[in-house]
């Protein structure tokens, strides 16, 4: 008889043969940083993580160093909020200086990414500018551009371009190797589902937010449509495809056919989830949290964009 079981029947021969390792310098932390905090807030729906300050912000990129993660990806929380998103060029912003922040206490040690997008910044929580109640692709294309060159100058190593307007990857390159950023590089939210796993998100960073965001992102129905999309952000210049959320036949996919390195985002949903459901003692929560990352890097992720990133880092020591 063939017996595949002789290969799972000891610690030890398991370990030998594992085909997916997870290593801390492919994962990466999210990290909110909320302006007029004077201490770190708690987000509801995602218990262990906060809205960290700009004093806390050096703490928590030396626990990122320190774990080896691979980068950190800042998210900005601003006070004032307007209708074309003023704060995410404002060269003083809280996203602007959380990056000279990151980048001074990384110390080259880790990749400091900063989320470009509008949501955080506009007062109708939409991921561009709105315009006779409808998101104007080509406008928001140019607050992107301005966007990029600000983060830019404020030192950032890599942009993450998650507000799914078309041209995006191509009009932020543009901008950044007309203004001399030409290491500068581009994650590409190449496939970005519209789904309800960002709600807890959206009160990490007190998104305003009413209605949704399904004229620009994806339907959760569509895969050939990601291909699409990798197609063109590889052709206008993506260092780095994300496939969001860990929908891992999209990210497999993606692998498949990517010749730029694969990120996948697992998001605020799918943490909340998990630790719902480890609060109630009804899943072992460490196991089926480093289960959910193996399984994102298995499917072809080179890169896991994770709320679990440090603790995973340490479990993986
Ligand atoms: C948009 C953005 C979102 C997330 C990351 N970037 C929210 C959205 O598209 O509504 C979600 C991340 C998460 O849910 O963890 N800037």
């Amino acid at each position: 008889m063939i017996r595949p079981r002789r290969l799972r029947a000891t610690d030890a021969v398991r370990r030998l043969v594992r085909e997916t390792r997870v290593h801390p310098a492919q994962l990466v932390l999210p990290v909110f940083v909320a302006e007029g905090l004077s201490a770190p807030r708690a987000i509801t729906s995602m218990p262990g993580v906060y809205q960290q300050t700009l004093q806390t912000l050096p703490e928590v990129i030396e626990a990122a160093a320190s774990a080896g993660l691979g980068g950190v990806m800042l998210f900005g929380v601003p006070i004032a909020k307007d209708a074309i998103g003023s704060g995410a060029t404002d060269p003083q912003g809280i996203l602007t200086r959380s990056v000279q922040v990151a980048v001074k206490a990384a110390a080259g040690r880790l990749v400091v990414m900063a989320d470009l997008c509008l949501d955080e910044f506009t007062d109708h929580g939409h991921c561009g500018v709105v315009r006779d109640g409808e998101v104007d692709n080509d406008a928001t294309l140019v607050r992107y551009q301005d966007m990029a060159v600000v983060l830019a100058r404020a030192g950032v190593d890599m942009v993450g371009l998650s507000g799914m307007m078309d041209g995006q990857v191509g009009a932020v390159r543009q901008a950044l190797d007309a203004e001399g950023f030409l290491n500068t590089a581009i994650l590409g939210y190449t496939a970005k589902y519209a789904t309800a796993l960002y709600g807890p998100f959206r009160e990490a960073v007190d998104n305003s937010l009413k209605g949704n965001r399904r004229t620009y992102q994806q339907d959760v129905g569509n895969s050939r449509e990601s291909m699409r999309e990798l197609r063109l952000d590889l052709a206008e210049g993506a260092d780095i495809v994300m496939v969001k959320p860990a929908f891992l036949d999209i990210v497999a996919a993606v692998a498949q056919a990517s010749d730029v390195p694969v990120a996948v985002y697992q998001v605020s949903g799918e943490y909340a989830m998990l630790e719902a459901a480890a609060a109630q003692g009804w899943i072992d929560r460490e196991q089926t949290l480093m289960e959910s990352i193996t399984g994102c890097v298995r499917a072809g992720a080179d890169i896991v964009v994770t709320y679990w990133a440090l603790e995973a880092a340490e479990m993986l020591r």
